[in-house]
């Protein structure tokens, strides 16, 4: 097989065999394909894509191109949840516990990663003495006898995904379908999901702006999915706006307690309702979705979610009574209103750059390298739709510096006040096959 042949044939419009996809990842991923040749490949899918075959192929072949965390050990239908990401997401610090509560193993690997926030890890590390350093049979142990572990990144997952990424990043071939749905699905199949949840964001704050890309990044997912045994379902939900209240690590992880003892946020408590009466259904707990909602519903009001909660944060080093009492978070050393300029209505809070702020005063990391300050960050008190007063405090800012001049100057810039203005839909479609 030459390289040239496949940039050749697909460039041309035909569809790669299985074999093919499989010696152009490994070839590449060895080194022995150079990156010129990548990339034109890749820049022949962006123009001609892929059919369902060889996107599923495309994953496996990235899925085998390194390790494969085995999870076999663990009892029950391991479900998986990926975010596409967005601003102030805290969904999975509240779905993990609260499906566990329903005996459905949670078996969490977890990176840190870039963004406006840190990732689920730092936001649990606002938890004093809480680690993800554990072995892998610890990890097993833990989700075997209390449905819920998280573990820091391990081992050398998806090698091929790895280095084609960051190939795409500076070939322009980022923004193709197949790309992004074998990248996603590779990583989540190489940590050992049996069935996987996907949320797929869309509006300004989301990598698909619009509700059509989502969806149809959503249906490639669950295709590939599927295809390739692992039951798969989506949903794709708004990012035109903050998710919550809480932007910042441990005004995220506040914000997750909360919504565990039924006290969050409506747009919260909705998304993790919907979410994760998907993943009950996935793991056989419910025949409908109507009923793992319900079954959901018991555990936030009967306390088992923020017992299991606890239980995951004391069995991993954690000190579990900031459940009770979370003054105990970090917490920043200076708060400063932001009043509203004009009486009116919330018609717009720019998700991406309301991130970019909480990011200014240093609750996210822009390099690997970057510290974050877990206590600083937004709480907001008005989301699009609300009524607000001139002068009433649009959010509250937490800070460990005492100049936020540029900071209130980028929210006053991304918030608009108007006459009037709607909630906005927060789920637009649930997607099956
Ligand atoms: N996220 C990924 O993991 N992969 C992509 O290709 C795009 C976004
Ligand atoms: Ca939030």
């Amino acid at each position: 097989m030459r390289m040239v042949d496949m940039i050749s044939k697909k460039r041309d419009g035909h569809a790669l065999t299985s074999e093919e996809i499989k010696f152009i990842i490994d070839g590449y991923t060895k080194g022995e394909i150079p990156d010129y040749q990548m990339s034109s490949l890749a820049m022949a899918i962006y123009f001609q894509d892929m059919t369902d075959e060889e996107r599923a192929a495309l994953t496996m072949a990235m899925v085998e191109s390194g390790d494969q965390i085995d999870l076999s050990d663990i009892e029950g239908v391991k479900v998986d949840k990926h975010s596409t990401g967005g601003v102030g997401d805290t969904t999975t610090l509240v779905l993990a516990p609260l499906v566990a509560a329903l005996d459905i193993p949670v078996a969490k690997m977890s990176g840190r990663g870039l963004g406006h926030t840190g990732g689920t890890i730092d936001k649990l590390e606002a938890v004093e003495g809480f680690h993800v350093e554990i072995s892998e049979a610890e990890f097993i142990k833990l989700v075997n006898e209390a449905k819920i572990a998280v573990i820091g990144q391990t081992g050398n997952l998806t090698p091929a995904d790895k280095k084609i990424y960051a190939l795409r990043d500076v070939t322009g071939t980022v923004n193709s379908i197949p790309l992004i749905a074998s990248s996603i699905m590779s990583k989540k199949i190489a940590a050992g999901a049996d069935a996987i949840v996907l949320d797929v964001k869309t509006g300004n704050g989301a990598f698909m702006q619009t509700v059509e890309d989502a969806e149809a990044l959503a249906h490639a997912m669950v295709k590939i999915g599927n295809q390739v045994g692992r039951q798969t379902m989506a949903i794709i939900s708004d990012m035109n706006q903050p998710l919550g209240l809480g932007i910042g690590n441990a005004l995220e992880l506040k914000e997750a307690i909360d919504t565990l003892k039924g006290e969050g946020p409506e747009d919260l408590t909705e998304l993790v309702l919907t979410l994760g009466a998907q993943m009950v259904v996935l793991a056989k707990k419910a025949e409908t979705l109507e009923e793992a909602r319900v079954k959901l519903q018991e555990v936030i009001d009967n306390g088992a979610a923020i017992e299991k909660f606890k239980t995951f944060l004391s069995n991993q080093g954690g000190d579990a009574s900031v459940v009770d009492d979370p003054s105990k978070l970090p917490t920043a050393q200076y708060t400063f209103e932001l009043p509203a300029k004009t009486s009116g209505v919330v018609s717009e809070m720019v998700a991406n750059e309301i991130g970019i702020a909480s990011m200014m005063l240093g609750a996210g990391r822009q390099t690997k390298e970057d510290d974050i300050d877990l206590a600083v960050g937004l709480v907001l008190h008005k989301k699009i739709g609300d009524k607000v007063e001139e002068g009433e405090s649009l959010l509250t800012i937490h800070a460990n510096q005492e100049d936020v001049e540029a900071v209130k100057q980028k929210l006053y810039d991304n918030i608009t006040i108007s006459d009037s203005a709607e909630t906005p839909k927060l789920i637009y479609k649930v997607i099956t096959e």
